[in-house]
């Protein structure tokens, strides 16, 4: 099987068998993965290949249908977001998962505010919007001018920027960015990528998914290839260059495009 030391080693998580439908369409079609303590799997694939589907099974934000996930070798259930982040999954999602009402500060501490140390039961609200400014001044967002903001009058990339930053400063086992670098500024991405390979440092994975091949290509360790519900590729990045990667998601996508 082509193993060396890294992958000699217990997976943080396994995935076996996932299967998930939505009504009569096959979304994922038994997928098997296994992500290792701080490693970087870049998952790819087309337009409706699954790669969101498989990772909002991980983080309890819908359902499998059948299949079976581990942590750390043992048999876990993930029946919402509360049950990922207690297993210390955190997500940042390609479609938002904010708060349009509440202000920036809350969205980002949204589930996790810190108590005032003064006043008792109440939240230290203080500390929230200068963490807030803290984080998105460094991922470079204009936001961090006004953390008490709504986010409803957000753009969608300002919105993005916030998801990111909420990952960032709650640094879990395993980090989850779907497509975490679109429509952020230069060097907002830049500080995406430098913040992915820090979570690789402490020893955090994270699964990035991206459409920008060479994002993902920059800081994966493995890339992990999605068609139409199946794994199709789970190899080394050092196996493949970008462009044959590019290439084998367009003759896969042909290929469907042939036969349909
Ligand atoms: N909530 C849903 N209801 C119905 N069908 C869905 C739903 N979510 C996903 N699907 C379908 O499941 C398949 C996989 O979708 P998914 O969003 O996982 O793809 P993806 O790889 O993330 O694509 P993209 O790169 O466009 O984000 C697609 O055929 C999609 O239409
Ligand atoms: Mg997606």
């Amino acid at each position: 099987m082509g193993h060396n030391y890294e992958y000699m080693k217990r997976p943080l998580l396994s995935l076996r068998n996932i299967h998930k439908y939505f009504g009569k369409v096959h979304a994922l079609k038994g997928v098997d993965l296994d992500i290792y303590e701080g490693e970087i799997i870049g998952l790819i694939g087309d337009n409706g290949a699954g790669k969101s589907t498989l990772t909002k099974i991980i983080a309890g934000v819908i359902r499998k249908d059948s299949g079976e996930i581990y942590l750390n070798g043992k048999p876990v259930e993930i029946k919402s977001v509360e049950d990922a982040r207690r297993l210390g999954i955190e997500v940042a999602f390609q479609e938002m998962t904010l708060i349009d009402s509440l202000d920036i500060g809350l969205n980002i501490f949204l589930g996790r505010e810190p108590l005032n140390q003064k006043i008792p039961l109440f939240l230290d609200y203080n500390k929230m919007y200068e963490e807030t400014r803290k984080i998105l001044k460094q991922l470079g967002l204009r936001t961090s001018d006004s953390p008490k903001r709504e986010v409803r009058f957000l753009s969608g990339g300002e919105k993005q920027g916030i998801v990111v930053a909420r990952a960032m400063l709650f640094q879990s086992k395993l980090v989850i960015l779907d497509e975490p670098t679109r429509n952020l500024s230069v060097a907002g991405v830049r500080m995406v990528l430098d913040f992915i390979r820090s979570l690789k440092e402490k020893n955090i994975a994270c699964i990035f998914i991206s459409h920008t091949l060479h994002h993902v290509y920059e800081v994966a360790d493995r890339i992990v290839l999605l068609s139409l519900g199946r794994k199709i590729l789970d190899v080394p990045k050092s196996q493949y260059s970008v462009e044959e990667l590019e290439e084998m998601i367009i003759e896969r996508t042909m290929k469907h495009d042939i036969s349909a």
